[in-house]
């Protein structure tokens, strides 16, 4: 299928598959994307979700162009709307969710990985927002959410050149949490998302919701929306039994109750 779901004791793969062109998301694929993590997304049995491309050598290559070549104004809102909505679903969904980009992450690609909690990359990694180069803009989340993760200047710099960074420069600019070897990079991302499956999804989505915050709305409110959320975790079995665990020297085994 256009994209797959692999589900292995509480982490769900989703892998965009469409190889021969690199990836590259047309309507049918960003459709059938927001319906699977609209899926995982409400499923409690999924408590960790990773997006990856198939193939060695790209990620999302980016919004498909050959697609988009003749699209009119109306149409080209309908799919800025169509790429946020997935990229909303990465961000706000209640559990992690974590981008391994085991190649090129261009335009909508670099977007969606952007929308992902967490991002690991393969060396051989390539990143960028190259619309500009296109006659046009990014708009699955590129202008805000670079700026967000990286700064302003920098992000004004990518959006504006259109140039493609190596998995290093993503690493130190903070546009990826760490990269590793192509061959060890779905090992190393399945060992990230067994360790979040085994903590308590409850405290997650809390934790998800409240760093959300950081960066949008105003910094008292969310302080307050922070302490609102942390008291709700003492009406939660995973608090009495992480305590429990704690006080009792033992490893904690969270219900996500
Ligand atoms: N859309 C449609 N097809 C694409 C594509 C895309 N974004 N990216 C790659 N492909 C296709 C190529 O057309 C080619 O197809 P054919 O075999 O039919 O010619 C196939 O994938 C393989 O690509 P290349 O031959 O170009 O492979 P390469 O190794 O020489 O280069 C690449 C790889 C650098 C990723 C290059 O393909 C490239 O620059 N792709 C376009 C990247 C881009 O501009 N992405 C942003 C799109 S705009 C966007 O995403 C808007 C938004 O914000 C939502």
């Amino acid at each position: 299928s256009m994209i797959e779901v692999e589900r292995h004791a509480g982490v769900a793969v989703v892998t965009v598959n469409r190889p021969d062109a690199m990836n590259a998301v047309d309507v049918q694929h960003a459709e059938e994307l927001r319906a699977r993590l609209t899926e995982l997304a409400a499923d409690p049995d999924v408590r960790v979700v990773v997006l990856t491309g198939a193939g060695e050598k790209a990620f999302i290559a980016g919004a498909d162009i050959k697609y988009m070549q003749n699209l009119g104004v109306h149409e080209g809102l309908r799919w800025a709307e169509l790429g946020q909505g997935c990229a909303e679903l990465l961000e706000t969904m209640p559990k992690p969710t974590i981008a391994a980009i085991n190649g090129y992450a261009l335009g909508g690609g670099c977007e969606l990985a952007l929308a992902c909690d967490i991002r690991l990359a393969a060396t051989t990694a390539k990143l960028g927002q190259p619309e500009i180069n296109l006659g046009i803009i990014p708009g699955w989340g590129g202008s805000q959410r670079l700026a967000r993760t990286t700064t302003l200047g920098y992000a004004k710099e990518l959006v504006f050149t259109g140039r493609m960074v190596d998995a290093a420069e993503a690493l130190e600019r903070g546009i990826v949490n760490a990269i590793h070897e192509p061959g060890e990079l779905m090992s190393k991302t399945r060992e990230l998302a067994d360790l979040l499956a085994a903590k308590s999804p409850v405290a997650l989505a809390a934790a998800k919701e409240a760093t959300n915050l950081a960066f949008s709305g105003d910094h008292r409110d969310n302080l307050r929306t922070e302490a609102h959320l942390f008291s709700m975790a003492f009406a939660t079995d995973d608090q009495t039994e992480g305590m429990a665990a704690f006080v009792e020297k033992r490893e904690a085994r969270f219900t996500g109750r």
